[in-house]
């Protein structure tokens, strides 16, 4: 029987192992466990990744978010437009800024904001909106940042899953007046815990994030802002520094597996992921649809595939944000992939051989 997990957590960590540990050790016998040295240098490298000025690591994907949106001015009152096929964070960053989450639909080829519905859902409190890079692939940028333009809105990147994905040759991240980065052990680039980081060229913005993130510390005894205790440790750092100079091969290797996914499927009647005109889609997920979703995904866990579904329930549909009064049938295209897509297990070590079983069991349902 086989055993193809979902994501492969072990087989990520045996190349890597040794050169973790040492650093693991080194962190250890330092001691230097706040505001460290590898969080300072993750933080330069990582901004010199995304071409950024500045990165600020902090505790999670979801602070990046929340501490994105305290430092475009995000307040109670507010409207932060999103798209429900997201993760749930995204949702609860705009709530625990006191804005309200407002929907756009997405298109159905990227899965990814569709720009054509925006301008019909920015009202005059709309502060920010947040484009999702789903499954490794950057929304449309330039409609989006035109549409924002145009009424003087701050656009922050949801990049959580799109670590190195670009959009007309620029990285996800560098595009708007801030990136989210998630370092969830299962991202392209994960910690071996907890982890996220927020891009941006302006110095005004970092500043604030530094606040946020540190119970709005100004001088040791002095609190400037009421923040957070969002800080990242010290031994994610150095892990995610060891992982960050892997990141274009981990990248690399996705695309090439992508590629062999598409090849083995061509003929199948799956619906693949498509990579539009100017991006570089860097797979976080491989995500495939069809109407048999739930059948077909009984069939591989039964062969011994592991599969998941991101996402089973659109955030406008979820029992936490029933107060805002959104009902089924609001977002169709969401409604409609949420119930057909399906993630095939995607991880750099993935092996080809692996893919035609894969493979061979899809084709085996559909016979
Ligand atoms: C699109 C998206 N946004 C936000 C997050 C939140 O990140 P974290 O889990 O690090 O808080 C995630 C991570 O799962 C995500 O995929």
């Amino acid at each position: 029987m086989h055993n193809i997990p979902f994501v492969d957590l072990k087989a990520g960590f045996k190349p890597v192992k040794d050169e973790v540990l040492r650093a693991l050790e080194s962190v250890f016998d330092e001691m230097s466990l706040n505001n460290g040295p590898n969080l300072r240098s993750l933080e330069q490298e990582f901004a010199n990744y995304c071409n950024t000025g500045f990165a600020v690591a902090v505790a999670s994907g979801t602070e990046a978010l929340h501490f994105a949106l305290l430092a475009c001015g995000v307040k109670p009152g507010d409207e932060v437009i999103t798209t429900p096929n997201t993760f749930f964070a995204t949702v609860e960053a705009i709530v625990h800024s006191g804005a309200r989450p407002v929907f756009v639909d997405i298109d159905l080829n990227t899965y990814t904001m569709d720009p054509n519905l925006l301008a019909s859902r920015i009202s005059s409190k709309t502060k920010v909106i947040i484009p999702v890079h789903m499954y490794g692939q950057t929304a449309g940028m330039s409609h989006i940042k035109e549409t924002a333009g145009e009424s003087g809105i701050h656009v922050i990147e949801d990049a959580c899953q799109a670590h190195g994905a670009l959009y007309n040759e620029k990285k996800a991240g560098s595009m708007a007046k801030a990136g989210c980065f998630s370092f969830y052990f299962t991202k392209n680039l994960g910690a071996y815990g907890e982890g996220g980081i927020v891009t941006t060229s302006n110095e005004e913005i970092a500043n604030k994030i530094m606040l946020y993130r540190n119970h709005g510390h100004t001088s040791k005894f002095e609190h400037h802002v009421s923040g957070f205790n969002g800080r990242m440790d010290e031994l994610q750092a150095a892990i995610l520094r060891i992982k960050l100079k892997r990141l274009e091969d981990y990248n690399n290797s996705r695309r090439e597996l992508a590629d062999n996914y598409n090849a083995l499927l061509k003929n199948t009647p799956l619906i693949l992921p498509s990579e539009s005109k100017g991006r570089r889609h860097v797979y976080h997920l491989y995500v495939v649809r069809h109407r048999m979703r739930d059948s077909l995904m009984e069939h591989l866990n039964k062969n011994g595939i592991g599969t998941g579904i991101h996402y089973k329930i659109p955030a406008h549909l979820q029992e936490a944000v029933k107060h805002l009064g959104y009902k089924k049938g609001d977002y169709p295209v969401t409604e409609t992939a949420a119930s057909e897509i399906l993630s095939l297990p995607m991880y750099p070590e993935l092996t080809t051989s692996d893919q035609e079983y894969i493979a061979e069991k899809i084709k085996e349902f559909f016979n």
